[in-house]
């Protein structure tokens, strides 16, 4: 098999990316390891920058979101008994948006297969080779079958087999492992608020989000080894109207739980994003823990830049635009992995902290939320920092 560019993984990355360069008439090939609809049903992410809605209507993916997907003007915390609103539109100009992540991914997948794009499902890459020659080259293996790709440039969208691919010697890593995860709840009943509320409490963090007006996505802080069997119905309910606690307006009220996981929480950075004809996009490069709601928005930013290098390499004999491409993206990664890694240490109490840093904990954040110019920061940050434009 032929293509210009070889993408590994139908996540918002892989696929954003392959349409974008069919806009332009370039050609590639999605390697996906799970099925079509595993990929249509997993649930992610559900917020998206104003930036990324942009792109989305731009590329001609908004249909669907325009007719299904929340706008929000605003986001609500609560802390030490007391309740604060950011007003986004006010203080930036912009708004963040609610739309489930596989929603896009079944947009993005319909409208690649529309167009006669090729995508491989239940297909697992297991080796890029050849990168420092001309032609690079995926093997991947699909129905049984070793198969291989040979292209111009390959995009990963998967970090595994890069990391066996790049030398030790160009890659550092950088980690940082949360002592707490989230529990994650999918609830048939209508949200607290018609905006999002993060509220921190001393027995830990909730967070009520929404995937329409009558579904409640919640997720609760929870011990990094804990087990969903040590979560009963009863004490999910009890924690979380404990820690939501009680404001004027918000009312939580009770609905079937439809689904309850825990993930844990992570920052990772991996730089260089690019080596020779090899460039890594969205959570292959870099984790963001879910607090400031950027993975999603980080991975379509990155994709924005990598097909403008490639769009200007196709179209116009241009390569200057590959050369910059990891420093391009590692300015805004960075930017993305303070904020969510701010947000997170600011809204969580750890376990062990002790009485005093509790309380410097609802120290700072009265300074932050009391105060315009922390809200301004905030909200600055949340509804995103601008995106490049794809088109060169
Ligand atoms: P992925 O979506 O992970 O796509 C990679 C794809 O590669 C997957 O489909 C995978 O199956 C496939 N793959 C893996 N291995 C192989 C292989 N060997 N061969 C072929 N294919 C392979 N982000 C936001 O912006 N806003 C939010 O509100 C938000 N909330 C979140 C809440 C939670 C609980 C979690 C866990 C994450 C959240 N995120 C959020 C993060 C967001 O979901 C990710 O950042 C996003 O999925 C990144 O997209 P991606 O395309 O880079 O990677
Ligand atoms: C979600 O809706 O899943 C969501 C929203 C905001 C976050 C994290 C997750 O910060």
């Amino acid at each position: 098999m032929r293509t210009q560019v070889g993408i590994i993984g139908a996540g918002p990355a892989g696929l954003l990316l392959s349409h974008l360069l069919h806009l332009e008439g370039i050609e590639s090939i999605v390697i996906e390891s799970r099925s079509r609809e595993y990929c249509e049903t997993r649930i992610r992410a559900g917020l998206l920058e104003q930036n990324s809605v942009d792109l989305l209507n731009d590329a001609g993916l908004g249909a669907r979101m325009n007719e299904l997907a929340l706008p929000h003007d605003g986001v609500q915390f609560t802390f030490d008994n007391t309740y604060h609103r950011i007003n986004l539109t006010e203080l930036t100009g912009r708004r963040v948006t609610i739309y489930a992540q596989h929603e896009i991914v079944k947009d993005m997948i319909g409208a690649r297969l529309q167009a006669g794009g090729q995508i491989y499902f239940a297909a697992e890459a297991k080796e890029i080779g050849a990168l420092d020659s001309a032609k690079p080259l995926i093997k991947f293996v699909h129905q049984g079958a070793e198969k291989t790709i040979e292209c111009d440039y390959v995009c990963d969208g998967f970090h595994g087999i890069s990391r066996d691919t790049m030398p030790a010697s160009v890659v550092r890593g950088y980690d940082r492992v949360y002592p707490f995860g989230w529990l994650g709840m999918l609830i048939a009943c209508k949200p607290p608020s018609h905006e999002l509320i993060y509220s921190h409490h001393p027995e830990g963090f909730t967070l009520f989000s929404m995937r329409s007006p009558e579904i409640t996505r919640a997720y609760l802080q929870v011990p990094p080894d804990d087990d969903i069997k040590n979560w009963s119905k009863d004490r999910m309910w009890s924690q979380m109207r404990k820690r939501l606690g009680k404001h004027e307006g918000l009312e939580l009220q009770e609905g079937e739980i439809l689904q309850a996981a825990i993930t844990p929480m992570r920052s990772y950075v991996s730089e260089p994003m690019r080596y020779e004809r090899l460039f890594l996009a969205g959570d292959s490069a870099h984790i963001v823990p879910p607090t400031g709601a950027k993975g999603m928005n980080l991975a379509m930013a990155d994709v924005c830049v990598l097909a403008r290098a490639l769009i200007a390499f196709y179209k116009n004999n241009q390569t200057h635009y590959f050369d910059s491409y990891s420093e391009i993206c590692l300015g805004r990664v960075w930017r993305a992995e303070h904020f969510s890694w701010w947000l997170t240490t600011m809204l969580h109490p750890f376990y062990d902290a002790s009485p005093f840093d509790l309380r410097r904990q609802i120290a700072e954040l009265h300074a932050v939320f009391g105060s315009k110019a922390g809200q301004t920061l905030v909200a600055e940050n949340y509804a995103g920092l601008p995106i490049v434009n794809w088109r060169p």
